[in-house]
């Protein structure tokens, strides 16, 4: 019986089922069952025997869907109901009981919160994955002399380990948001039922501990009108994915002839069609490209849930597809960053070359006359002009000859010249969190530390 007397329209169908997308529930959807079926029993709801029953069709289902051969049926409009009809035929009407103190609206808000979890913690182990990949590239590249920049101008030289170990540290941060993330999958909303809570003497907590809960949702209206860990997944997404751009971006710049810094192993590169001799850093564009397609996820479901009435509305099936896409993406992008880096070349000759390019030593130059004595902005100044000087005349700054630098500064003398023999510049940057061998080395220590 239904108090519906005419069949959906099938344009209306297609709009509202959610089964070509929410399959990939399936398995959380099985273990919210169990789990269920379990605490009614326990709770004298069902009898032990209607439970074993329930239990045995899950399993049953749960093969199916791995084996890839559960049955679906064109009238299945989403998973739970695809779930709960094939339970029904193959346990028969007791199949029926599943659905006892629950509603498909806590129902979903679990396999959700279930299906954020497990995939917070699948980035968790992607980003610490491409750590131990960067962290190796540095222990590889420890020494090695590199321009460091700013408006991608030569600004001054760094070692390529400690730039690589600079995305150490916002994969750090991308660990601490996926760690947040998991916090806010912590409570249970299975148990709410439609909104209100339901009509049985029923035992969240148990179920809470039987799903790897901490513990239950406070108000059940809060419960099922909760997408919180969706948005906050999506936004550490976002985040990452956009450390990971600017990580391919580098990597596809560091490539070309211009540069020449890098070269990606032939696994992580394609030719040309027409052009032989080239050799294309398509991982790394990719990596580029796939940033704004996940922080579109987040602004897109950022704008279902805003001014949304509580509770449950339909409106709420899109969280799904803005999740699984971002949850595809950054996995993908994670696990092809670590292999990328894992058969990365570095050219060390020409890194160093462009590096000892000694317009970057300026500032080495104005620290000098700070020791010397002069304020900081002053010497800003005069090396400014000393620059000027050179580059108006078509010389170094090494050409510039005594008499030269002594209309600049009487502070200036021999120590001048040795300044931009270059050999201080790295180790001179010793502060906590620069660049010289030693603080490098700090790094690493602690970097490993974190990797544990
Ligand atoms: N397919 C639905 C979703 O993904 C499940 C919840 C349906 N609840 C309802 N009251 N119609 O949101």
């Amino acid at each position: 019986m239904s108090r519906f007397s005419e069949p959906q329209h099938p344009v209306f169908r297609q709009l509202n089922a959610s089964i070509g997308f929410d399959w990939r529930l399936g398995p959380y959807d099985v273990d919210l069952s169990r789990a269920h079926a379990r605490m009614l029993a326990q709770q004298g709801i069902v009898a032990p025997e209607d439970r074993d029953e329930l239990l045995a069709a899950l399993d049953t289902v749960e093969h199916e869907l791995e084996q890839g051969t559960f049955p679906f049926q064109p009238d299945d409009e989403d998973v739970h109901m695809a779930i709960e009809r094939r339970v029904t035929e193959l346990a028969g009407p007791v199949g029926g009981k599943l659905h006892t103190a629950r509603s498909r609206n806590d129902q979903v808000a679990t396999d959700m919160a279930l299906f954020t979890r497990a995939h917070a913690q699948a980035a968790m182990e992607g980003i610490r994955g491409l750590m131990r990949a960067l962290v190796a590239a540095a222990e590889r590249h420890l020494d090695w002399r590199m321009p460091g920049y700013t408006h991608l101008q030569r600004a001054q030289p760094v070692y390529l380990s400690h730039h690589l170990l600079a995305y150490v540290w916002m994969l750090a941060r991308d660990l601490e948001r996926f760690a947040a993330v998991e916090r806010a999958t912590a409570r249970l909303p299975l148990g709410a039922g439609a909104l209100a809570g339901v009509n049985f003497d029923t035992d969240r907590a148990a179920v809470a501990r039987d799903l790897g809960f901490a513990g239950v949702a406070e108000n059940s209206i809060d419960a099922v009108s909760n997408r919180d860990f969706v948005l906050d997944y999506l936004a550490a997404a976002a985040t990452c994915g956009t450390h990971l751009s600017r990580l391919g971006a580098e990597i596809v710049l560091w490539s070309s002839s211009e540069f020449g810094f890098a070269e990606v192993s032939d696994a992580w590169a394609s030719g040309s069609s027409i052009m032989p001799q080239k050799k294309n850093p398509d991982a790394a564009e990719l990596l580029r490209a796939k940033a704004p397609r996940i922080a579109g996820h987040f602004v897109a479901l950022q704008g279902v849930m805003h001014a949304l009435p509580l509770t449950y509305n339909k409106d709420m099936q899109e969280d799904k597809e803005h999740l699984f896409d971002a949850v595809d993406t950054l996995e993908l992008c994670l696990a092809a960053a670590t292999g990328m880096i894992e058969g990365i070349a570095f050219d060390r000759e020409r890194m160093a070359a462009a590096a000892s390019d000694e317009f970057p030593a300026a500032t080495d130059i104005a620290d000098l006359l700070v020791r010397r004595g002069m304020p900081f902005r002053e010497c800003h100044g005069v090396v400014a002009a000393l620059v000027k000087r050179a580059v108006d005349s078509g010389r170094t700054l090494t050409e510039l000859r005594p008499e030269e630098l002594a209309e600049h500064s009487e502070l200036l003398d021999e120590e001048y010249y040795r300044v931009l023999a270059g050999e201080s510049w790295l180790e001179s940057k010793d502060s906590e969190g620069g660049t010289s061998l030693r603080r490098v080395r700090e790094q690493l220590e602690r970097a490993r530390a974190l990797l544990g």
